[in-house]
This record gives structure tokens, sequence and C-alpha cells, in this order.
């Protein structure tokens, strides 16, 4: 972005940013057979006399179109694109200052990659570090890269165009809010066009997704911890439009997880998933070990375990079944 004022020409910045033509009436800046020249050409073409003649301050009018522009397609909600084919992870050191035993690690689009290892071992920190993009000011010393090359800073910064939605392992709703002014905030920072529609459908979502119904006039702060999961889990997946999702330890939140993880993963995402869970961890291609702070391994799911996995949904639905016949208050019997 902050070369788009020296590499592309007016032309294409107001084809790019049609509104730009606003900021150059305003600025009174004649552009008129100009338009093949950089908006930077274009400002070192006044004469030293007319710059002083007008008061032409062409450093601050650079940069206020560039915030022009940034804020404009954050207020319009343009989506910048962003392509995002590749996230890679370049090694760092353990907890004792080892060097991780790999080079580099890439997750390609579309891939689910789950995280496994002992509570406390650095899980939630190398989601950390991937959300933070860590640039080697991380206590692991990591490298996030995407498509092969650091990132850009502004992503880092950036609440709304944000390259990671990230589901943690506390939620806590300080905001005093219902369900549907919640949601109605959040759609309307995306600029989303059917607005109620999508709402219906995040709450229908988030209701598959609990133990518990709630509905749009619950104030959020009353939401249990299963439920505001749930919700958390169905608002990223329906509104967020975030290429990478990053998901720590779902399986304690009350609520279905396979189904959680059906709504999250669709198509062209990267997904990172912290688990202890083998149904979880086994849905992955593949799953790094992390060990004593430092990734440790990278094990590709085999045929075999493929084969585990279906008998273990087996036994997730046996279990499900349990739990729902619990809530309902009925008793529990061998035969199904
Ligand atoms: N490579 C590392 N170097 C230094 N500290 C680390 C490293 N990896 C993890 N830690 C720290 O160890 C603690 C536990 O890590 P955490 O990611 O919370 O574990 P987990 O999520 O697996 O339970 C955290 O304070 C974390 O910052
Ligand atoms: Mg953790």
């Amino acid at each position: 972005m902050n070369n788009i004022l020296s590499k592309i020409s007016i032309k294409e910045l107001q084809q790019k940013y049609p509104f730009v033509i606003n900021y150059f009436a305003n600025n009174k800046l004649d552009i008129q057979g100009y338009e093949d020249m950089t908006f930077e050409e274009y400002l070192n073409h006044f004469t030293e006399e007319e710059v002083e003649e007008w008061a032409i301050d062409t450093k601050k009018l650079a940069e206020d179109l560039l915030e022009y522009i940034n804020q404009m397609v954050k207020f319009l909600g343009i989506k910048e694109d962003k392509g995002i084919e590749s996230l890679t992870i370049l090694a760092g050191k353990d907890k004792s200052g080892i060097k991780e035993g790999f080079e580099k690690i890439t997750i390609n689009k579309s891939e689910i990659v789950s995280i496994v290892g002992p509570t406390g071992s650095g899980k939630s920190r190398l989601l950390a570090d991937i959300e933070w993009a860590a640039h080697r000011d991380t206590p692991t010393g990591r490298t996030i890269l995407i498509n092969g090359e650091i990132p850009d800073k502004k992503w880092r910064f950036s609440s709304n165009n944000r390259l990671v939605a990230q589901l943690s392992q506390n939620m806590n709703f300080v905001m005093d809010l219902t369900v549907h002014e919640f949601l109605e905030l959040h759609a309307q920072s995306r600029m989303i066009e059917n607005e109620e529609k999508i709402i219906k459908e995040i709450i229908e979502a988030a209701n598959n997704l609990a133990g518990e119904k709630f509905n749009l006039d619950t104030p959020i702060t009353s939401l249990s911890g299963g439920q505001s999961r749930a919700l958390m889990i169905a608002d990223t997946a329906i509104l967020s439009s975030s290429p990478i999702v990053l998901i720590d330890e779902i399986e304690n939140a009350g609520i279905d997880r396979k189904k959680a993880l059906n709504l999250l993963i669709n198509s062209d995402k990267i997904v990172l998933m912290a688990t202890h869970d083998p149904t979880l961890a086994l849905i992955a291609d593949r799953r790094i070990v992390i060990k004593n702070g430092g990734i440790a391994k990278v094990i590709e799911t085999s045929e075999e375990e493929k084969e585990v996995l279906v008998e273990l949904e087996k036994m997730d639905r046996i279990i499900q079944n349990m739990r729902n016949n619990l809530r309902e208050g009925l008793t529990i019997s061998i035969k199904r």
C-alpha cells in the first residue's frame, strides 16, 4: 500500500479506488493531463515557484492521500485481495534455547493442521506466534511468512481486515449488548448486505453447536461458556473473511466440536488447531508435535489413522447421545 503512490499511475489509482477523485478535488489538485504519471511524479512536477506560491506541502499531500484511501477502504469494507496461498513457520528455539529440529514448515490453503503436546508445552504459544505474525520478536524467536514472504506490518495492527480469526480458550464479553446487537454491530462493520438474514443464519448455526439454546434478545454477558463459544465460532465461520483460522482447544467448550469444525473449515482457509482430542487431531492431514516449547516433529495422518478416525467418530456419536440423554433427564443403558 505504501508504494501505490510511486508504483501505479493516477489512472490506475482511480480505477482501483474511484473515490480518490474527491480527494483531488478537495485539495484542488488538477490531475488532468497527468493521469499516466504516478501520484509521486505528479507531486514532483510542480516547480519551486508553484510550490511556494500555492503553499503545496507534497509530503503531507501524499501522506493524507494514503490515509484517506486507508480509511475509505475500511469504511467501505472493501476486501483487499490478499490471495493467501501459504503460511510458513521458520524455526525458532524451544524453552531451553535449543534450535527447533526443522528449517521450515509450510501449510497451504485448504489445509488443516493440528497441534498436539502436553499442557504447558507451547501449543497456544505457536498459535500466538502466527496471530502476531512473529518476526523473531516473541519468546520462541520464530518467524512467520505469508506466501513465502514477511507479511505487511498492517496485518498486525488492523483490527478490521484481520489476517487471522482466532478462537481462543477464554472468551470474556464485557459489553452490555444483546446477541442481536452484537451481531448487528459486527455485520455492519463488514458491510454485509442482507444483514438480518446473516444474523439469523449465525444464531441458528450457534444454537446448533450449543447444548442450551439462546436467542437474539439474550444479553451476551449472560451466555454460558459453551454458548459464547458457539456464538463466536458461528460468527467467525459466517462473517469473517480471514483466510487463516486459529483454534485453541475447542473440545472443553461444551459444544459439538465436530459440527464446529465443519462449520469453520470451509474451502480455502488455512486452519491450525491445538487439541488434545484424538478425533480432532486425526481430522487434520498433518499434526505438529510440540515438546518443551519447540516443534519436535510433524506427522502425516496415515491411512491406518484415518481408519481409526472412522471408529473414533462412531464412539463420539455414542458419547454425544449419552450426553444429550443425561441433559434430557433420561437414564443411560448399554443397549442402544
Ligand atoms: N519456545 C518457547 N520459549 C519460551 N517460552 C515458551 C516457548 N514455548 C512456550 N513458552 C511459554 O510456555 C508457557 C506455556 O505455553 P502454552 O503455549 O500456554 O502451552 P499450551 O498451550 O501447550 O498449554 C507460556 O508462558 C509460553 O509463553
Ligand atoms: Mg494452551
